[in-house]
């Protein structure tokens, strides 16, 4: 649990730090996901839990965060921000108006449970909050990995850990999402209703050759690029010339392209064909639902919100999930594993390593909560992964 929970207004005094025995020395950043420019030790990591159970799994992660900064030598200073339905319904406030300027200011990673709840039918606050910091920090990049840690949890037959091991790379402050459009004649029978899908050439360039560095950098040899350009034909025939331009400059790179509906398919009938996915925002979003799915869960998956250089959010992909809010059974594992890819953004490879290592071994021996069929609480769930991070340790 957070030591202090504090509002917007107070942040700047009320940060608590986590100061340990001095840190180790920087290690190597990996896959493009590199911090801030700051080269400095201490991180500064906003934490904002957010509605229905991201406000049980954020207090798991947030232990396992502990556990492997400690271990690590390492320090941070978390600051938690309680946006979300409640403060929504209590004084109107969704996203602080200056919120996007202090968290680059003051901040180098975001730490964010899910926002949704039933009370707000609307959903104003979650656009405001979540969508509006993927675009208001510029966050391009949405990396959903989908990776199987143990056979006994996908819904496939006869697929094993090695067939299901790719990414999602999700188009993430354009598309359909950017809340262009409108209403005319609202509520009669003739009613008219706009959701314009904005594609920019900078936008599908910039998320296509982030797949492409991705899988250079990683040693991999497919690229898949998925959309809808046979129905599509403006605003996805852009992703087709952008991506035939792109792809030429990467011959050592075996890339193919899948409409959206195939794609889907391919995922379930042969997921051991995908290494990297790069598709627009939307499709995204459905294609890592079933990915987390394929992958043992929804309550697996972790995602990141990243703009290489810059302050990054960090969230697990599932949302506030109102059906089990409150029992105590949600899966802590997918925001657990959002901390290690937030320590990856942020340099710390050893601490990222230890989380991954601890969740499989939780994984292994059946450390698991019902919707893995298991019989641990969420609670207990976390409590579990933070001791195996600090009884194995950080390597350094
Ligand atoms: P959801 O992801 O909340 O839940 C879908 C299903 O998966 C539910 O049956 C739920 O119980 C289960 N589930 C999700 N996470 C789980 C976990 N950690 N452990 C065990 N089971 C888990 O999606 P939904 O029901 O479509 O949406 C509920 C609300 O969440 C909506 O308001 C939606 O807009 C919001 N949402 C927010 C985010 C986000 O903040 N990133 C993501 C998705 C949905
Ligand atoms: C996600 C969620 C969000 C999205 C919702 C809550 C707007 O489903 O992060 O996957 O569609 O991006
Ligand atoms: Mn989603």
């Amino acid at each position: 649990m957070l030591q202090r929970r504090v509002t917007f207004l107070e942040y700047s005094c009320d940060a608590w730090a986590l100061a340990l025995t001095p840190p180790n020395p920087h290690v190597s950043l990996r896959d493009g996901m590199n911090a801030t420019s700051s080269s400095r030790a201490r991180k500064r990591i906003s934490v904002i839990p957010g509605d229905g159970i991201g406000k049980e799994v954020i207090p798991e992660a947030v232990k396992v965060l502990r556990s492997a900064v400690a271990s690590g030598g390492r320090e941070v200073a978390l600051t938690e921000f309680d946006w979300g339905a409640d403060r929504y319904l209590r004084d109107g406030t969704t996203l602080p108006a200056d919120a996007v300027q202090m968290l680059r200011r003051d901040f180098d990673a975001i730490l964010l449970g899910a926002m949704g709840d039933p009370r707000v039918p609307t959903n104003i606050h979650a656009a405001e909050i979540l969508l509006g910091l993927r675009f208001k920090l510029d966050l391009y990049v949405n990396a959903r990995p989908c990776v199987l840690f143990d056979k006994r949890f996908t819904p496939l037959k006869d697929r094993t850990e090695k067939d299901v091991n790719f990414m999602v790379f999700r188009e993430n402050t354009e598309g359909l999402y950017v809340g262009m459009g409108g209403n005319f004649k609202k509520g009669t029978a003739d009613e008219v209703a706009i959701q314009e899908d904005v594609n920019t050439r900078k936008g599908v360039e910039r998320i296509i050759r982030y797949a492409y560095g991705y899988a250079k950098r990683r040693g991999l040899q497919r690229v898949c690029m998925s959309d809808k350009s046979n129905a599509l034909t403006f605003g996805h025939d852009l992703w087709q010339r952008v991506f035939k331009e792109v792809r030429a400059e990467y011959p050592g790179i075996e890339s193919s392209h899948q409409y959206i509906d195939n794609l889907l398919m391919q995922m379930v009938r042969d997921p051991a064909q995908f290494q990297v996915i790069v598709t627009s925002n939307l499709f995204g979003d459905i294609a890592s639902d079933l990915g987390a799915q394929l992958a043992g869960g929804l309550g697996l998956a972790p995602s990141g919100n990243i703009h290489p250089g810059q302050v990054s959010l960090f969230e697990p992909v599932h949302g506030s999930a109102p059906n089990i809010a409150g029992k105590g059974i949600a899966n802590p594992m997918g925001a657990i594993l959002t901390v290690g890819m937030m320590f990856e953004f942020l340099g710390w490879e050893a601490e990222a390593q230890a989380i991954d290592k601890a969740v499989r071994a939780a994984l292994k021996e059946g450390k698991t909560p019902a919707e893995l069929g298991g019989a641990l609480s969420t609670r207990e769930v976390g409590d579990w992964v933070a001791n195996a991070v600090a009884k194995s340790g950080v390597a350094s």
